[in-house]
């Protein structure tokens, strides 16, 4: 194997002619390494030899480089709680001083959201660095799709009826999976606040569930609002990425809830997706595997 093909950031093109020396070769070498290895085949079909050509990209810099941008938000967010705590105790009891002064009222209210906005966003860069590094993993147990939708339903119907929305849910024929319930409320509850938060006052927002292929199980939160445009679509589950700015962050957004749900379903085998159409409404899909896998550690449904 080509010598070069193990410093970091050189991409290199390496003929095989014998495929299990090869292997050989490759697995030495991502063995010595602490990144990894990009690989693509590209075969040639030289008519005498089975024969082909593997691209290998080192992305030992890029694991590290990524490790270490996961490392500074984690220890940033973590450093930045305990002033915040501090910060916020003091402002919560001047705003509650009724010998705070007429002009202050305001300024101090403003504070104090603002304390908390802050709070909310470093509790969220936490929960999505606790996600990544993977401390805590998914507790696996038996769930009624059915019941999380009753659920989500309950928790939402105040804030929905407050905004003149329509919230319904059909929930029949979805089967038991053996998921992490409250990691799937959690997703189908953030999904569901968006919903409500960016449908205008008096549209329908709608939970439905049901059988997915394999035995797992479909839940689809479906609005009528604004819809997302195409560009922004591949972008919505980015950390902070927010389709309109100002809207969001007026409605008390960080552009953090869709990163969280993302991770939240990834950690759990399940994934989701959005389908859109601006003007006519938001469709996001979360597809949860059967999970029978993890049958043995699951309790049953209470
Ligand atoms: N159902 C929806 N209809 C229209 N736009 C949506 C919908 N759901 C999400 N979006 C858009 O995607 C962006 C990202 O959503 P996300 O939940 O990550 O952030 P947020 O709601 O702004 O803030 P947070 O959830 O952290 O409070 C939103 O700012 C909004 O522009
Ligand atoms: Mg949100």
């Amino acid at each position: 194997m080509n010598e070069q093909a193990v410093r970091p950031g050189v991409s290199f093109v390496c003929p095989v002619y014998n495929k299990e020396a090869y292997l050989e070769a490759v697995c030495a070498a991502m063995a010595a390494q602490e990144g990894g290895f990009d690989r693509e085949f590209i075969f040639v079909d030289d008519g005498s030899r089975d024969r082909s050509v593997e691209v290998v990209r080192d992305v030992t810099r890029e694991v590290r480089l990524e490790q270490m941008r996961k490392d500074f938000v984690a220890n940033a967010s973590h450093e930045l709680r305990s002033p915040l705590t501090v910060i916020s105790g003091y402002v919560d009891e001047l705003a509650e001083d009724r010998a705070l002064a007429p002009e202050w009222r305001e300024p101090v209210a403003d504070m104090r959201r603002q304390a908390q906005r802050m709070r909310e966003i470093v509790e969220d860069l936490l929960e999505l660095s606790r996600l990544e590094s993977g401390e805590r993993p998914p507790q696996w147990e038996e769930v009624l799709p059915s019941e999380i939708v009753e659920d989500v339903v309950a928790s939402f119907a105040g804030l929905a009826g407050r905004r003149s929305i329509v919230l319904t849910r059909s929930s029949h024929s979805a089967p038991a999976v053996i998921t992490d319930a409250d990691r799937l409320r959690r997703v189908m509850e953030n999904l569901v606040e968006n919903a409500i938060k960016y449908t205008p006052e008096g549209g329908r927002v709608e939970i439905v569930a049901g059988p997915g292929s394999d035995a797992g199980t479909v839940l689809e939160v479906r609005d009528n609002g604004p819809g997302i445009a195409t560009e922004h679509l591949p972008r919505i589950f980015e950390r902070f990425y927010r389709v309109d700015k100002a809207r969001s962050r007026e409605l008390g957004g960080t552009g953090l809830g869709l990163a969280i749900v993302k991770h939240l379903a990834e950690g759990m085998g399940a994934s989701v997706t959005v389908a859109s159409e601006p003007g006519k409404g938001t469709v996001f899909t979360v597809v949860v595997p059967a999970g029978a896998e993890h049958a043995s550690g699951a309790r049953p449904a209470s």
